[in-house]
């Protein structure tokens, strides 16, 4: 009878060929909520050949309408959707237009003939139809890794400073240069600018997150600044979770609030998600010298006005970073990245329930009614969760995760990256 359910087992797997695919692990992804399913595409895969750098171009995706469960996963490959370009800590935003649409922007992108950086296309759009991707040429755009956008209604995105690398010759040994201009994209006209602010102006920052409220308030949190602009491993600071960097998309005003609440420990490599109720859930990152943050979750409601952090007292999934992470009807979910604690690649789905505020095991689709269009509406209930960082981090963690191994005793020192920067391997 074994032979009979393992006949079974094959037809059902030809009948639905692209189903029971095994999803590589990565940091640095790109996940995004369309048509009630969580695409997911791009990332750095780890691997033990530090010279190489390890991406991917496929896409695959988790059917919302569908239960699974953090172990028992079924993720689906779209055949035919491959990306034209490796590409990692980028953003990728659904347009607010037209939902058929993604628009993939910035990040690490990786010829894949030539295997080098190319930065001949920084845009490209796929159409979720024809599963197909057009890059996109777009006068004045820029350069740009670690950023993090939002789209309000109207299919205007904003992008917020983020790292220029110019120097990425070694995993160790890295000059880039931070930005903290806003810059937009008109996804109607393809018209980017900058804009043109004097006032408030925060810090050079990449590796944040952004969320967009619907009063049209953009909350940005974590991330790396330096004073200079130069991103080196002396002139790193963390970004405070006290004082926050707010901007108004209805003003084009930037200001700062001094929230209140419990203590959150700053951080990189982060996600945040916005619910339709108000509040931004903050998961995961690492500290300085790869230290790791408490809590690994926090709640800033975003309703008062001064916003207050919370915590929820539940026990918690590992700490991770280079994770994503979606809103989708009830859930927080929570794909991929690094778990500290063991140093290995997470391959687990968390579940958070963001009404509940408990992790769960089991994730159970919204009732069929309510799936037809969700939260469509709401562009913030996409919850655009973005794993964040650099190639040349990833390379210092894993150059860290191996240096940490070999020196357990010797405590890492500040600054962020400086763990790495005694890491020479050889
Ligand atoms: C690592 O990758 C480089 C570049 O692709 C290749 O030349 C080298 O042979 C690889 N090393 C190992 C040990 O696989
Ligand atoms: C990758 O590089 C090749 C050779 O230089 C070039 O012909 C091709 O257009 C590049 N691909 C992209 C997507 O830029
Ligand atoms: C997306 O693809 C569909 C099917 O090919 C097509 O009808 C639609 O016009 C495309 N959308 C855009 C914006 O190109
Ligand atoms: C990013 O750096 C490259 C050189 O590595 C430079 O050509 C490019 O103009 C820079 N981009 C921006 C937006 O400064
Ligand atoms: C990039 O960094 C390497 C290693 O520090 C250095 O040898 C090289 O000169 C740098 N290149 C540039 C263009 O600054
Ligand atoms: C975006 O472009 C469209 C089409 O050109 C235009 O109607 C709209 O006013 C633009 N929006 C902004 C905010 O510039
Ligand atoms: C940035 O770094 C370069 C070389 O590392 C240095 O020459 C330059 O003075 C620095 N700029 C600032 C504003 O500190
Ligand atoms: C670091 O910042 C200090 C001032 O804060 C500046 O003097 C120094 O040049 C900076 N170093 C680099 C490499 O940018
Ligand atoms: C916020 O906190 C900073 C540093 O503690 C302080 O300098 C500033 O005056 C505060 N701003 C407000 C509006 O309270
Ligand atoms: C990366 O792969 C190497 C070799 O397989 C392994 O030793 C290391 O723990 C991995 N690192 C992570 C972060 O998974």
């Amino acid at each position: 009878m074994v032979s009979f359910s393992l006949i079974i087992f094959c037809v059902t797997l030809l009948i639905n060929s692209i189903s029971c695919y095994l999803a590589d692990t990565r940091l640095g992804h790109n996940s995004v909520l369309i048509h009630d399913r969580l695409l997911v595409f791009g990332g750095w895969k780890n691997s033990t050949n530090s010279t190489r750098i390890y991406t991917s171009s496929e896409i695959f995706y988790l059917d919302l309408t569908k239960q699974f469960d953090s172990v028992n996963q079924q993720w689906n490959l779209i055949l035919e959707g491959n990306l034209p370009v490796y590409e990692y800590f980028s953003t990728a935003l659904v347009s607010t237009l037209d939902d058929d649409i993604i628009y993939l922007i910035g990040g690490y992108m990786i010829n894949i003939t030539t295997g080098v950086l190319d930065t001949s296309n920084l845009i490209y759009t796929y159409n979720y139809s024809s599963t197909t991707w057009t890059p996109l040429k777009v006068n004045n755009a820029i350069t740009r890794e670690e950023i993090s956008g939002v789209i309000d209604d109207k299919g205007i995105i904003y992008i917020h400073g983020g790292n220029n690398f110019t120097n990425y010759t070694t995993f160790w040994e890295y000059q880039g240069k931070l930005y903290n201009d806003m810059q937009i994209l008109n996804v109607s006209s393809t018209v980017w600018t900058k804009l043109n602010i004097f006032h408030n102006i925060p810090l050079p920052c990449s590796a944040y997150t952004a969320n967009l409220l619907t009063n049209g308030i953009i909350v940005y949190l974590g991330g790396f600044e330096s004073e200079t602009g130069n991103y080196t491993t002396s002139n790193l600071t963390l970004s405070s979770m006290k004082i926050l960097k707010l901007f108004d998309t209805k003003k084009s005003e930037w200001s700062q609030m001094n929230v209140t609440g419990d203590t959150i420990d700053p951080r990189v490599y982060h996600s945040s998600v916005l619910t339709p109720d108000g509040n931004i859930i903050l998961f995961g990152g690492v500290g300085k010298g790869y230290q790791p943050v408490n809590p690994k979750i926090a709640l800033l409601n975003t309703n008062k006005d001064i916003y207050e952090w919370s915590i929820p007292s539940s026990s918690s999934p590992p700490l991770l970073f280079g994770h994503s992470a979606n809103l989708y009807g009830n859930y927080m979910i929570v794909l991929f990245g690094c778990n500290l604690e063991t140093r290995t690649m997470n391959s687990e789905i968390y579940l958070f329930d963001v009404y509940q505020r408990i992790w769960v095991t089991t994730y159970t689709p919204p009732p069929t009614t309510a799936t037809s269009k969700p939260k469509r509406s709401s562009p913030l209930a996409l919850g655009l969760g973005l794993g964040i960082g650099g190639f040349v981090l990833i390379g210092l963690v894993i150059v860290g995760i191996i240096f940490y191994k070999k020196n357990k005793t010797k405590s890492p020192t500040n600054p962020t990256l400086k763990i790495a920067g005694s890491s020479e391997p050889n």
